[in-house]
């Protein structure tokens, strides 16, 4: 086990002293070209990783690496800018670190989000995604080690791990947007290398839509203390294979930048409608 629940806490604390009071409700993890909804955040309290005790840095690129706290169309939120991932280096648990801090300062809702390939021929790149579901069955678990009772059980129940009810409002906030809105599964692989395209045919064969290397080690971190959560997918580029050309960072974050308007949008309605 990496951490202690005294490191949890002390992390927590650390934060509390900059909040004045303030309790944030919704933990949002902004993936890939997608952390803009940070810089819109109302009477915004930043605080960098690296000033927090305990938390990584966030190195991928698109990521900030930083905290803020603030309201968002009415709500009390912590916006993660940047999130770490396994191929940084980091265990599972450190994945998902800062998530947990965040529950224990007061979160009891996780909207994530994240730029991801896609597995369906017939979608397209720029889509948006619900995600109905996930597969993360070949790495380990952010929950391997000593359970921390204070967070949740030993053995969770892992059958909706993305929350029916917040699926049914982020279906109603795309259609009061009028923003297409694809459902699916979402596939992990952890990286950094994209997948060939014989690993995109076994992902579509074992039931993915979407693929990436985030979201699942936190969703699974999250279920397991309680949370609510909602999954939104940027279908950023046509998984490998699919088009005959290759994959690159710069795609999914040019794919980032140009659905930055519809994204915020949905983001925002479903913000409003907790
Ligand atoms: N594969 C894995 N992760 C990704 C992809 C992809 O095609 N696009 C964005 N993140």
């Amino acid at each position: 086990m990496d951490y202690t629940m005294e490191q949890y806490r002390a992390s927590a604390r650390a934060v509390q002293e900059r909040l004045g009071g303030f309790v944030p409700k919704t933990a949002m993890i902004l993936g890939s070209g997608l952390g803009f909804l940070g810089d819109e955040v109302e009477s915004a309290i930043p605080i960098d990783y690296q000033d927090i005790p305990h938390f990584k840095v966030s190195t991928a690129p698109g990521h900030r690496g930083r905290l803020v706290f603030g309201h968002l169309e009415g709500q009390s939120v912590a916006v993660m800018q940047g999130r770490m991932h396994h191929y940084e280096g980091y265990s599972y648990e450190a994945v998902v670190y800062a998530l947990r801090v965040l529950r224990l300062l007061g979160c009891d809702t996780l909207i994530v989000t994240n730029a991801a390939g896609c597995v369906r021929t017939e979608w397209n790149a720029g889509d948006l995604m619900l995600i109905t579901d996930q597969i993360k069955m070949f790495s380990e678990s952010p929950l391997r080690g000593e359970n921390l009772p204070e967070f949740g059980v030993r053995f969770p129940d892992a059958s909706h791990l993305y929350t029916p009810r917040l699926q049914a409002l982020a279906r109603q906030a795309a259609a009061e947007q009028g923003v297409s809105l694809r459902e699916g599964v979402y596939f992990y692989c952890y990286g950094p290398q994209y997948e060939t395209p014989a690993e995109i045919r076994a992902v579509r064969l074992l039931g993915g839509d979407a693929v990436g290397m985030s979201t699942a080690p936190e969703v699974v971190a999250a279920a397991h203390c309680g949370m609510e959560v909602l999954g939104l997918t940027l279908l950023s580029n046509m998984a490998a294979g699919i088009l005959d050309q290759p994959l690159s960072e710069q795609e999914v974050l040019d794919a980032a930048a140009a659905a930055k308007g519809k994204f915020s949008s949905l983001v925002r309605a479903c913000l409003r409608r907790l």
